[in-house]
């Protein structure tokens, strides 16, 4: 009988990335892979582990306010080794007025990445965008050493728990020129880009500097400008460590030399970085725009494995629900990983993929319990709470390809009692085989599958849902199943 183990929670992190790193050997794609309804277990890996695993940070831009939802929380805690603060560290966020800086959100999100272990990005000390007023009517000279102690205080701050920052963003326009809407630009000239990177050293020699661009992910007439720049900071001794290549894509659309774009900054002596991924599309999405999304997804994180200098990519955010993308291209969106309602899509798979997948483990004739983790199994559930007939809802949507697919499951406790510990049963209707597992333990026999919480999951209140999703493959049909029982009792399906 195939078990998929579930993702792991942080707490068990390291374990986790000894065991990814044995297992994460290269096969195809990890969507592909198909397994026997008898064949080996195949074991679930996180973003997060198959990323560490492979010596890359995965990140994602943390709005502190979004924790306290369920979803987000999860997804956050278990899926990403960095974070940065999509708005909080900004300067409208840390110096609205003159003089009076407020890291309160910013601290929330260092003390979140400090508690899950997770890498803090710096985002952004000097930028023309979300800047207070007051900034651009100061003389020049009084810019400067306004500028010179936004820098100072805040990198000071938060020194010793941001690893990088991202100095200056945004500095060019599309032909290379300097941006000429810029305060900075307009007042300082173009050097205060290097006066930036020189006040961001000296108030945190630590933390690696960064300049983070968009649309200079390829080799075009701004990136040869922020080329060229680089090169000049490296011949005098300016200090900066990195480029941010944001990314902001639209599906179809990755640029060809992205590769090579990094290779020649890499070159330089610099690390480079994705920093702000994310891939849109005309709104609604179908499963041909989601297909190409996936395999855009895939060839970002390829790139960034095949150059030695990549340091990582970074998403930017979880849920399509909250990205920047339609208020700011109306008609456009679902740019990201996960859906309006938290669902991976083949988006997902396709990153897991490009990190090589997960080989199957040997199969055991029996499964193995390890000595520290037993594994829950479908005749000894852990403790539960059975719900009454008919007290809970499934909802199943699936993506699928060729001879593959990516469900997303939600179970939604419609009972007016908790549930402490869950086991869902349904059957494939048409051979399907279940392929990898997140959030859940998954055993199958035949065509009957046993999902099983994962150590985290395990507690649904009375109204609340818990989503878990796993990979599959299937032989040209992919039919839904079409009855499910959660603890024994029978649910209705959405
Ligand atoms: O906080 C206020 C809130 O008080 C107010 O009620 C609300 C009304 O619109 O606005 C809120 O501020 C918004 C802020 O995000 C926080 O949610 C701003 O209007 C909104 O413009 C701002 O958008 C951010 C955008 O940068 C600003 O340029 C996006 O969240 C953020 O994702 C986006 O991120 C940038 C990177 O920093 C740099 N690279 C491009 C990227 C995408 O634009």
């Amino acid at each position: 009988m195939p078990i998929i183990q579930p993702a792991r929670p942080p707490a068990r992190r390291r374990a986790g990335r000894r065991a990814v790193a044995r297992r994460a050997t290269v096969v195809a794609a990890a969507a592909a892979v198909v397994i026997g309804a008898l064949a080996a277990p195949a074991a679930a890996a996180t973003l997060r582990e198959l990323g560490t695993a492979a010596g890359k940070d995965v990140g994602f831009a943390l709005d502190p306010g979004r924790l306290s939802e369920t979803q987000y929380r999860q997804i956050a805690d278990a899926e990403f080794s960095l974070v940065v603060a999509e708005n909080a560290m900004k300067w409208d966020a840390t110096e609205a007025t003159r003089g009076q800086f407020t890291f309160g959100q910013g601290d929330q999100v260092a003390s979140y990445a400090a508690a899950g272990g997770k890498k803090l990005y710096g985002h952004t000390l000097v930028w023309h965008s979300q800047l207070p007023g007051w900034v651009a009517g100061l003389s020049a000279s009084d810019m400067q050493s306004a500028m010179v102690n936004h820098v100072t205080q805040v990198a000071k701050h938060f020194a010793g728990k941001t690893f990088a920052w991202d100095v200056v963003n945004e500095a060019f326009a599309e032909n290379g020129a300097r941006r000429a809407e810029s305060p900075f630009q307009q007042k300082l000239g173009d050097g205060y880009i290097e006066t930036a990177f020189r006040a961001a050293r000296a108030a945190d020699p630590s933390a690696r500097l960064c300049y983070n661009d968009y649309n200079i992910e390829g080799v075009n007439a701004k990136s040869d400008a922020v080329y060229a720049m680089v090169r000049d900071f490296k011949a005098r001794g300016v200090p900066i460590d990195c480029v941010g290549l944001q990314s902001h894509f639209i599906v179809g659309q990755v640029p060809s030399s992205l590769q090579t774009n990094m290779n020649r900054f890499a070159a330089l002596g610099v690390d480079v970085r994705v920093t702000e991924l994310d891939i849109r599309m005309s709104t609604p999405s179908d499963q041909a725009k989601l297909t190409q999304q996936a395999a855009d997804y895939r060839k970002v994180f390829e790139v960034c494995n095949a150059v030695a200098r990549c340091q990582g990519v970074t998403i930017w955010g979880i849920t399509d629900t909250y990205s920047w993308v339609p208020n700011t291209f109306p008609g456009q969106g679902a740019a990201l990983v996960w859906d309006d309602s938290y669902r991976a899509k083949p988006a997902y798979a396709a990153i897991q993929a490009a990190f090589g997948g997960v080989t199957p483990t040997p199969t055991p004739t029996t499964p193995q319990p390890t000595p520290t983790t037993p594994q829950p199994t479908p005749t000894t559930p852990s403790p539960t709470t059975p719900p009454p007939a008919g007290a809970c809802q499934v909802t199943w949507t699936a993506n699928g390809w060729n001879t593959g697919f990516t469900a997303n499951v939600t179970v939604k406790n419609t009972s007016s009692t908790a549930i402490s510990g869950w086991t869902l049963r349904f059957a494939f209707p048409s051979g399907q085989t279940v392929t990898q597992a997140w959030s859940s333990t998954v055993t199958q026999s035949g065509a009957q599958v046993t999902v099983t919480n994962a150590p985290w999951n395990g507690s649904i209140a009375p109204g609340a849902s818990q989503v878990f999703g796993f990979n599959g493959a299937h032989s040209g049909t992919n039919a839904a199943p079409t009855a499910f029982t959660l603890n024994g009792a029978a649910c209705t399906t959405a």
